[in-house]
Protein backbone atom coordinates (compact mmCIF):
# COMPACT_ATOMS: atom_id res chain seq x y z
CA UNK A 1 0.00 0.00 0.00
CA UNK A 2 1.38 3.52 -0.61
CA UNK A 3 0.17 6.90 0.80
CA UNK A 4 -2.11 7.57 -2.67
CA UNK A 5 -4.08 4.31 -1.74
CA UNK A 6 -5.45 5.76 2.03
CA UNK A 7 -8.63 6.76 1.50
CA UNK A 8 -9.85 10.11 3.43
CA UNK A 9 -8.07 11.08 5.96
CA UNK A 10 -9.02 11.11 9.75
CA UNK A 11 -6.85 11.68 11.79
CA UNK A 12 -8.47 10.34 15.01
CA UNK A 13 -7.77 6.84 14.24
CA UNK A 14 -5.33 4.53 15.16
CA UNK A 15 -3.12 4.37 11.92
CA UNK A 16 -0.45 1.89 11.29
CA UNK A 17 1.91 4.29 10.27
CA UNK A 18 4.61 1.72 9.13
CA UNK A 19 2.54 -0.72 7.48
CA UNK A 20 0.43 2.04 5.84
CA UNK A 21 3.24 3.90 4.47
CA UNK A 22 6.57 1.61 3.93
CA UNK A 23 7.93 4.05 6.14
CA UNK A 24 10.00 1.29 8.45
CA UNK A 25 12.20 1.09 5.49
CA UNK A 26 13.91 4.33 6.28
CA UNK A 27 14.54 3.14 10.19
CA UNK A 28 12.50 6.67 11.06
CA UNK A 29 12.13 8.05 14.54
CA UNK A 30 8.52 8.10 13.03
CA UNK A 31 8.46 4.72 13.30
CA UNK A 32 7.95 4.60 17.48
CA UNK A 33 6.48 8.21 17.04
CA UNK A 34 4.45 7.96 14.13
CA UNK A 35 1.01 6.30 15.60
CA UNK A 36 0.93 9.22 18.07
CA UNK A 37 1.14 12.15 15.86
CA UNK A 38 -2.57 11.33 14.60
CA UNK A 39 -3.73 11.43 18.25
CA UNK A 40 -6.24 14.07 19.52
CA UNK A 41 -4.00 15.73 22.20
CA UNK A 42 -6.29 14.88 25.06
CA UNK A 43 -5.99 11.54 24.30
CA UNK A 44 -1.76 11.80 23.68
CA UNK A 45 -2.19 12.80 27.28
CA UNK A 46 -4.62 10.18 28.56
CA UNK A 47 -2.35 7.72 27.01
CA UNK A 48 1.15 9.39 28.32
CA UNK A 49 -0.77 9.21 31.91
CA UNK A 50 -2.18 5.61 31.81
CA UNK A 51 0.96 4.10 31.17
CA UNK A 52 3.10 6.38 33.44
CA UNK A 53 4.83 3.41 35.79
CA UNK A 54 4.12 5.61 38.75
CA UNK A 55 1.67 8.39 38.95
CA UNK A 56 3.44 11.67 38.43
CA UNK A 57 1.14 14.24 40.31
CA UNK A 58 3.36 17.15 38.81
CA UNK A 59 3.25 16.33 35.25
CA UNK A 60 -0.94 15.52 35.39
CA UNK A 61 -1.32 19.09 36.44
CA UNK A 62 0.71 20.20 33.62
CA UNK A 63 -1.36 17.47 31.22
CA UNK A 64 -4.62 19.20 33.00
CA UNK A 65 -3.60 22.91 31.94
CA UNK A 66 -2.87 22.04 28.24
CA UNK A 67 -6.09 20.22 28.04
CA UNK A 68 -7.66 23.51 29.42
CA UNK A 69 -5.57 26.00 27.15
CA UNK A 70 -5.24 23.64 23.47
CA UNK A 71 -8.85 22.50 22.83
CA UNK A 72 -8.50 18.91 20.84
CA UNK A 73 -10.18 20.77 17.62
CA UNK A 74 -7.45 23.74 17.65
CA UNK A 75 -4.96 21.04 18.10
CA UNK A 76 -6.78 19.11 15.05
CA UNK A 77 -6.95 22.03 13.12
CA UNK A 78 -2.97 21.77 13.08
CA UNK A 79 -2.81 18.22 12.39
CA UNK A 80 -5.07 17.98 9.55
CA UNK A 81 -2.89 20.95 8.01
CA UNK A 82 -0.03 18.89 8.42
CA UNK A 83 -1.01 15.14 8.40
CA UNK A 84 -3.38 15.07 5.50
CA UNK A 85 -3.32 12.58 2.11
CA UNK A 86 -1.42 15.22 0.18
CA UNK A 87 1.02 16.47 3.07
CA UNK A 88 1.47 12.61 4.09
CA UNK A 89 2.68 11.79 -0.12
CA UNK A 90 4.71 14.70 0.07
CA UNK A 91 6.65 13.53 2.99
CA UNK A 92 7.14 10.06 2.19
CA UNK A 93 8.56 11.28 -1.45
CA UNK A 94 10.84 13.52 0.98
CA UNK A 95 12.22 11.11 3.11
CA UNK A 96 12.92 8.85 0.55
CA UNK A 97 15.25 11.59 -0.72
CA UNK A 98 16.59 12.56 2.51
CA UNK A 99 17.24 8.75 3.28
CA UNK A 100 20.56 9.40 0.99
CA UNK A 101 21.69 12.02 3.19
CA UNK A 102 21.17 9.75 6.32
CA UNK A 103 18.38 12.25 7.36
CA UNK A 104 15.21 10.25 8.44
CA UNK A 105 13.10 12.58 11.02
CA UNK A 106 10.69 15.42 9.62
CA UNK A 107 9.58 17.81 11.64
CA UNK A 108 6.51 16.43 11.59
CA UNK A 109 7.34 14.40 14.77
CA UNK A 110 6.32 17.25 16.85
CA UNK A 111 2.78 16.61 16.43
CA UNK A 112 3.65 13.78 18.69
CA UNK A 113 3.05 15.93 21.38
CA UNK A 114 4.25 14.27 24.66
CA UNK A 115 7.46 12.20 22.82
CA UNK A 116 8.55 16.04 23.30
CA UNK A 117 6.80 18.31 25.69
CA UNK A 118 7.53 15.76 29.00
CA UNK A 119 11.11 15.66 28.02
CA UNK A 120 11.36 19.31 28.40
CA UNK A 121 8.82 19.33 31.58
CA UNK A 122 11.31 17.43 32.82
CA UNK A 123 14.22 20.03 31.80
CA UNK A 124 12.38 22.85 33.19
CA UNK A 125 12.03 20.93 36.71
CA UNK A 126 15.67 20.15 36.48
CA UNK A 127 16.43 23.70 36.09
CA UNK A 128 14.14 24.41 38.99
CA UNK A 129 12.07 26.71 37.06
CA UNK A 130 8.79 25.07 38.92
CA UNK A 131 10.36 26.83 42.27
CA UNK A 132 11.63 29.87 40.76
CA UNK A 133 10.17 33.66 40.78
CA UNK A 134 9.12 34.49 36.98
CA UNK A 135 12.47 34.59 34.90
CA UNK A 136 13.45 35.84 31.25
CA UNK A 137 14.27 32.84 29.14
CA UNK A 138 15.59 32.40 25.91
CA UNK A 139 15.16 29.32 23.88
CA UNK A 140 17.54 28.59 21.27
CA UNK A 141 16.60 26.59 18.34
CA UNK A 142 13.00 26.48 20.32
CA UNK A 143 11.16 24.61 17.15
CA UNK A 144 7.89 23.79 17.93
CA UNK A 145 7.91 25.60 21.02
CA UNK A 146 7.30 22.76 24.15
CA UNK A 147 9.81 24.33 26.18
CA UNK A 148 8.58 27.75 25.76
CA UNK A 149 5.35 26.18 26.93
CA UNK A 150 6.17 24.44 29.78
CA UNK A 151 8.21 27.61 31.30
CA UNK A 152 5.13 29.73 30.74
CA UNK A 153 3.21 27.14 32.72
CA UNK A 154 5.41 28.06 35.70
CA UNK A 155 5.03 31.63 35.27
CA UNK A 156 8.24 32.38 33.36
CA UNK A 157 8.36 34.68 30.13
CA UNK A 158 10.11 32.58 27.70
CA UNK A 159 11.31 33.98 24.15
CA UNK A 160 12.19 30.96 21.56
CA UNK A 161 14.17 31.78 18.83
CA UNK A 162 14.70 29.84 15.44
CA UNK A 163 16.08 30.55 11.98
CA UNK A 164 13.39 32.17 9.65
CA UNK A 165 11.15 29.34 8.66
CA UNK A 166 9.67 28.75 5.44
CA UNK A 167 6.58 25.80 4.84
CA UNK A 168 7.78 23.05 3.74
CA UNK A 169 4.60 20.85 2.62
CA UNK A 170 3.18 21.98 -0.99
CA UNK A 171 0.27 24.18 -0.78
CA UNK A 172 -0.03 25.59 2.78
CA UNK A 173 1.83 28.97 3.88
CA UNK A 174 3.38 28.63 6.87
CA UNK A 175 5.89 25.80 8.64
CA UNK A 176 4.47 23.40 11.33
CA UNK A 177 6.71 25.16 14.17
CA UNK A 178 4.72 28.21 13.54
CA UNK A 179 1.71 26.93 13.72
CA UNK A 180 2.38 24.97 17.17
CA UNK A 181 3.90 27.72 18.79
CA UNK A 182 1.04 30.21 17.86
CA UNK A 183 -1.11 27.03 19.42
CA UNK A 184 0.96 27.18 22.29
CA UNK A 185 1.23 30.94 22.50
CA UNK A 186 4.83 30.84 22.62
CA UNK A 187 6.59 33.97 21.47
CA UNK A 188 9.45 33.50 18.99
CA UNK A 189 11.78 35.68 16.99
CA UNK A 190 13.39 34.78 14.01
CA UNK A 191 17.01 35.26 13.49
CA UNK A 192 19.70 32.30 12.53
CA UNK A 193 22.59 31.49 14.98
CA UNK A 194 25.65 32.06 12.75
CA UNK A 195 29.48 31.16 13.87
CA UNK A 196 30.83 35.20 14.72
CA UNK A 197 27.77 37.08 14.43
CA UNK A 198 25.99 38.39 17.29
CA UNK A 199 22.81 38.00 18.56
CA UNK A 200 20.25 40.81 18.14
CA UNK A 201 17.08 40.67 20.96
CA UNK A 202 14.93 42.60 22.08
CA UNK A 203 15.81 42.30 26.02
CA UNK A 204 18.29 40.51 28.65
CA UNK A 205 17.03 37.49 30.26
CA UNK A 206 17.94 35.04 33.52
CA UNK A 207 18.24 32.02 30.99
CA UNK A 208 19.38 30.97 28.29
CA UNK A 209 18.29 27.63 27.35
CA UNK A 210 18.92 25.10 23.92
CA UNK A 211 17.23 21.35 23.42
CA UNK A 212 18.62 19.21 21.10
CA UNK A 213 20.79 22.12 19.54
CA UNK A 214 22.23 21.78 16.34
CA UNK A 215 22.79 25.05 14.89
CA UNK A 216 26.81 24.30 15.11
CA UNK A 217 26.89 22.06 12.49
CA UNK A 218 27.22 24.96 10.01
CA UNK A 219 26.88 25.30 6.65
CA UNK A 220 29.51 27.57 4.76
CA UNK A 221 31.04 28.73 1.81
CA UNK A 222 34.47 27.50 1.70
CA UNK A 223 37.33 29.81 0.22
CA UNK A 224 37.00 28.31 -3.24
CA UNK A 225 33.55 29.31 -2.77
CA UNK A 226 32.44 25.64 -3.01
CA UNK A 227 29.31 24.78 0.04
CA UNK A 228 30.24 22.79 2.83
CA UNK A 229 29.38 21.76 6.07
CA UNK A 230 32.15 22.57 8.96
CA UNK A 231 31.47 22.12 12.23
CA UNK A 232 31.78 25.09 14.88
CA UNK A 233 35.53 25.19 16.04
CA UNK A 234 36.55 26.43 19.82
CA UNK A 235 36.38 30.58 18.15
CA UNK A 236 33.01 30.41 17.35
CA UNK A 237 31.90 28.74 20.55
CA UNK A 238 34.14 31.67 22.76
CA UNK A 239 32.29 34.20 20.29
CA UNK A 240 28.64 32.80 21.34
CA UNK A 241 29.52 32.42 25.10
CA UNK A 242 30.93 35.98 25.15
CA UNK A 243 28.28 37.43 23.08
CA UNK A 244 25.09 35.92 25.13
CA UNK A 245 26.88 37.23 28.44
CA UNK A 246 27.87 40.30 26.96
CA UNK A 247 24.62 41.63 25.51
CA UNK A 248 21.89 38.65 25.78
CA UNK A 249 21.92 38.10 29.84
CA UNK A 250 21.62 39.96 32.99
CA UNK A 251 24.06 40.13 35.85
CA UNK A 252 23.33 36.63 37.39
CA UNK A 253 22.83 34.01 34.70
CA UNK A 254 22.62 30.82 33.53
CA UNK A 255 23.15 28.77 30.28
CA UNK A 256 21.95 25.42 29.54
CA UNK A 257 23.12 23.81 26.18
CA UNK A 258 21.96 20.78 25.07
CA UNK A 259 23.90 19.93 22.14
CA UNK A 260 23.40 17.68 19.36
CA UNK A 261 27.20 15.36 19.29
CA UNK A 262 30.27 17.08 18.88
CA UNK A 263 32.88 15.18 17.23
CA UNK A 264 36.19 17.96 17.84
CA UNK A 265 38.40 17.30 21.17
CA UNK A 266 39.83 20.41 21.68
CA UNK A 267 35.74 22.27 21.33
CA UNK A 268 34.71 19.39 23.91
CA UNK A 269 37.42 20.21 26.50
CA UNK A 270 36.93 24.17 25.41
CA UNK A 271 33.12 23.58 26.34
CA UNK A 272 34.03 21.52 29.45
CA UNK A 273 36.78 22.90 31.11
CA UNK A 274 34.25 26.46 31.02
CA UNK A 275 31.32 24.93 32.19
CA UNK A 276 30.28 25.06 35.65
CA UNK A 277 28.53 21.90 35.42
CA UNK A 278 26.22 19.69 32.92
CA UNK A 279 27.13 16.38 31.64
CA UNK A 280 29.77 16.17 28.44
CA UNK A 281 28.99 12.55 27.53
CA UNK A 282 25.85 13.79 26.81
CA UNK A 283 26.46 17.15 25.28
CA UNK A 284 25.04 19.20 27.93
CA UNK A 285 26.84 21.96 29.12
CA UNK A 286 26.01 24.63 31.64
CA UNK A 287 27.50 28.25 32.60
CA UNK A 288 26.77 30.99 34.65
CA UNK A 289 28.04 34.43 35.83
CA UNK A 290 31.00 32.69 37.37
CA UNK A 291 32.44 30.78 34.25
CA UNK A 292 35.21 32.10 32.72
CA UNK A 293 33.48 33.14 28.91
C1 LIG B 1 16.44 19.15 16.71
S1 LIG B 1 15.48 20.60 16.63
C2 LIG B 1 15.14 20.90 18.34
C3 LIG B 1 13.93 21.76 18.58
C4 LIG B 1 13.59 22.02 20.05
N1 LIG B 1 14.68 22.68 20.72
C5 LIG B 1 13.23 20.75 20.76
O1 LIG B 1 14.04 20.28 21.59
O2 LIG B 1 12.18 20.19 20.49
C6 LIG B 1 16.72 21.83 16.27
C7 LIG B 1 16.14 23.20 16.11
O3 LIG B 1 17.21 24.12 15.90
C8 LIG B 1 16.85 25.02 14.87
N2 LIG B 1 18.08 25.55 14.27
C9 LIG B 1 18.93 24.91 13.45
N3 LIG B 1 19.94 25.72 13.09
C10 LIG B 1 19.71 26.91 13.72
C11 LIG B 1 20.40 28.17 13.74
N4 LIG B 1 21.52 28.34 13.04
N5 LIG B 1 19.87 29.15 14.48
C12 LIG B 1 18.74 28.97 15.19
N6 LIG B 1 18.05 27.81 15.20
C13 LIG B 1 18.53 26.79 14.48
C14 LIG B 1 16.01 24.18 13.94
O4 LIG B 1 15.21 24.96 13.07
C15 LIG B 1 15.21 23.35 14.92
O5 LIG B 1 14.06 24.03 15.34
Amino acid sequence: MTAQDIPEFDPFIELDWNSLFGLADFGSTLRTLGPGMFLPLSGQLDRYEAELRRPSPALSAFFARVKEKISDADYAHVQKRHLNREAIAYLVASMKEWAAWGTNSPAEKYLNFTAFAVSKFQHAVRLGLHKSPPLDILDLGAGPGHFALVCDYFGHRCLGLDVPLEPTVPGLDRHLYHDLCDLFGVATIAQAIEAQKPLDLPRRFDRVTCWMGKFHRAHRVSESGDAEFADWDVNDWAYLLRDLKTNALKDEFEIHLQLAPIKDAGVMDFLSTRSTGGNAERFLFVYDETSAI
